[in-house]
């Protein structure tokens, strides 16, 4: 299968999906604080979705338990809420999330201080939001997709911080996970040509050590081998003839 190219109809209907998406993450932005479970953002998470008459996307996707990955300080993704997984002061914690609108999936994920955190941890969640929006300085028609991961690789490599190699950002659409996959590490070639009307998931992982990663006896939670801190900043975008629009964060 190609890479799909949405008509003006399908955009709408992606930019509807995905604004209601950045609101689900408003809500569960302001909701992280010291002593809730993860299993309350899920919850919380799915509710909002909910009300919203959207479906969540990650909800028995591939057997996934739950509307909202939650993953906590060395847990890189898709980690799976539970009601003993309490967050505590100085905590880091990813929150990844999506849902159907109308038969359009939108996918997007923040990392979040849980209170008060070390000046290390600042630093990683902030440079692993930069290195998202350094990539899609090359997201437009004209450009080649790898020279977005090219460009996310540049900024991060410069920090000493591990990139994530075994899970890549992705096309999405009328599916969640369309093609393109997009890694956010240095390729050798250019990758295929950006046009107008392409929709992706641009999603860097980032670790303070070593890129490695290892999966949980769970099948699912994603931890760094070295047990170093990990981060993830995603939009959803939508490439144009100029800037590209990032379909997952409120309007200015
Ligand atoms: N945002 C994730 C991705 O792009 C989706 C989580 S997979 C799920 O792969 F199974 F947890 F839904
Ligand atoms: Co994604």
């Amino acid at each position: 299968m190609a890479v799909s190219i949405k008509s003006a109809r399908e955009i709408e209907l992606m930019r509807e999906s995905c604004r209601i998406l950045s609101e689900v993450h408003e809500r569960l932005g302001e909701f992280i604080k010291p002593g809730i479970s993860t299993w309350e953002i899920d919850e919380l998470g799915e509710k909002l979705i909910r009300s919203y008459d959207c479906i969540p996307n990650f909800l028995h996707y591939n057997g996934y338990p739950a509307s909202v990955c939650v993953s906590v300080n060395d847990e890189v993704v898709h980690g799976i809420p539970s009601k003993k997984r309490i967050l505590r002061e100085g905590d880091i914690v990813s929150l990844d999330a999506g849902l159907i609108y109308k038969g359009y999936h939108s996918d997007a994920a923040r990392t979040y201080p849980v209170g008060t955190i070390s000046k290390e941890a600042a630093k990683l969640i902030e440079v692993t939001r930069q290195s998202f929006f350094e990539g899609i300085k090359f997201a437009k028609a004209g450009n080649h997709l790898y020279d977005i991961s090219n460009a996310i690789d540049a900024y991060v490599t410069g920090f000493g911080y591990g990139i994530v190699r075994d899970l890549v950002g992705h096309g999405i659409g009328t599916s969640l996970h369309e093609e393109p996959q997009i890694p956010n590490f240095k390729q050798w070639r250019r990758g295929i040509k950006l046009q107008p009307g392409m929709t992706l998931a641009i999603e860097p992982m980032i670790n303070m050590g070593d890129y490695d990663v290892a999966w949980l006896d769970d099948d699912w939670t994603v931890v760094t081998t070295d047990g170093s801190l990990s981060a993830h900043y995603e939009n959803t975008v939508l490439i144009t003839e100029g800037e590209p629009e990032i379909l997952t964060l409120p309007k200015a």
